[in-house]
């Protein structure tokens, strides 16, 4: 999976122009939020030819939320021109990612396009009544590809006045940050953090990507171009966690009759070692 998501509005062409050189993992071009509905018909066409283009990242589109109009305008526009995936804002619950799959399906096949391969990233706790249901994204279709979480659609629709305090996700937030990291292991897929609104605080960011990192996040969203070197670096193994990874994984290897081995004067067993096997995927997988 990725590190950096970096969110580009569909309606600005020199944005996405400048997104190709920002080093972000991959792009999520959107047509919900950022984009006026008025504009949202410019967005799709510009959306469609750039995806045409000669892209090096993975370029996902934000859609709008399924209940929407706009949601199945957005996908009939899309879906021909083959993004990696499409991102899917204020999911009522996992039922959603079957019925944006089932659109899919339906989409590919009408363009004669490979069926399946278009892979989902809900953004999936910006509904109140879909934190009670995120366990169902276990048995979730094939094409979800991973679980990421938003805290602004979540506080509006709870009418709350704010949502960090002193820069800390207030009591509610961190929830459902900590429910969509959960759901997503279970899922056994990537769970991707959300959005650091402030683009300024490169700092704030630094320290709260470290975090994510450190929970068990894979990556993280992004707004603006500044943030993605900051949250490549918090996301890559250390050379210290990859070395350590690397012993364990070979302590195992050598001691297969064993389920909890010495090192360094620690107990290192079953967990540890599948967390050292994670992390030297994830090092494979980003090089
Ligand atoms: N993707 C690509 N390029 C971006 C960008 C983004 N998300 N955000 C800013 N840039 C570009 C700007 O166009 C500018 O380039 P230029 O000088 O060549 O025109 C440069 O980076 C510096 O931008 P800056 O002036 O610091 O910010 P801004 O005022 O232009 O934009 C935002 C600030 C927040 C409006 C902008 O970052 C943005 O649109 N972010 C994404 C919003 C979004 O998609 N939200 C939905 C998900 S929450
Ligand atoms: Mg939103």
């Amino acid at each position: 999976m990725n590190r950096s998501f970096l969110f580009v509005p569909g309606n600005s062409e020199r944005k996405l122009e400048k997104a190709a050189t920002t080093g972000a993992d991959a792009l999520i071009i959107d047509l919900e939020d950022s984009v006026t509905a008025d504009n949202r018909p410019a967005a799709r066409k510009i959306t469609a030819a750039y995806l045409q283009g000669e892209n090096q990242q993975q370029i996902w589109v934000r859609i709008n939320a399924l209940d929407t109009s706009d949601a199945i305008e957005d996908l009939r526009t899309i879906i021909p021109s083959s993004p990696f995936g499409i991102v899917l804002p204020k999911p009522r619950n996992a039922s959603d990612t079957n019925q944006l799959a089932k659109l899919c399906e339906a989409l590919e096949a009408e363009n004669d396009l490979p069926l399946g391969k278009i892979k989902i990233l809900p953004i999936a706790t910006e509904n109140p009544a879909a934190i009670f249901s995120l366990h169902e994204y276990t048995t979730a279709s094939d094409r979800l590809a991973g679980l990421t979480w938003g805290a602004e659609d979540l506080s509006t629709a709870l009418g709350a006045t704010a949502t960090r305090e002193n820069g800390r996700w207030l009591g509610p937030y961190e929830l459902a940050r900590s429910l969509c990291l959960f759901a997503a292991s279970a899922s056994a897929v990537p769970a991707i953090d959300t959005v650091y609104t402030d683009f300024k605080d490169l700092e704030g960011l630094e320290k709260y990507a470290a975090t994510a990192n450190r929970d068990g996040f894979e990556g993280m969203l992004a707004i603006h171009p500044d943030q993605i070197p900051v949250i490549n670096e918090a996301f890559r193994p250390s050379p210290t966690v990859i070395e350590r990874s690397e012993r364990i994984v070979e302590l195992f290897r050598q001691n297969p009759d064993s389920g909890a081995i010495a090192m360094d004067g620690e107990m290192i067993d079953r967990p540890h070692w599948l967390k050292a096997k994670r992390i030297l995927k994830i090092v494979e997988r980003n090089k």
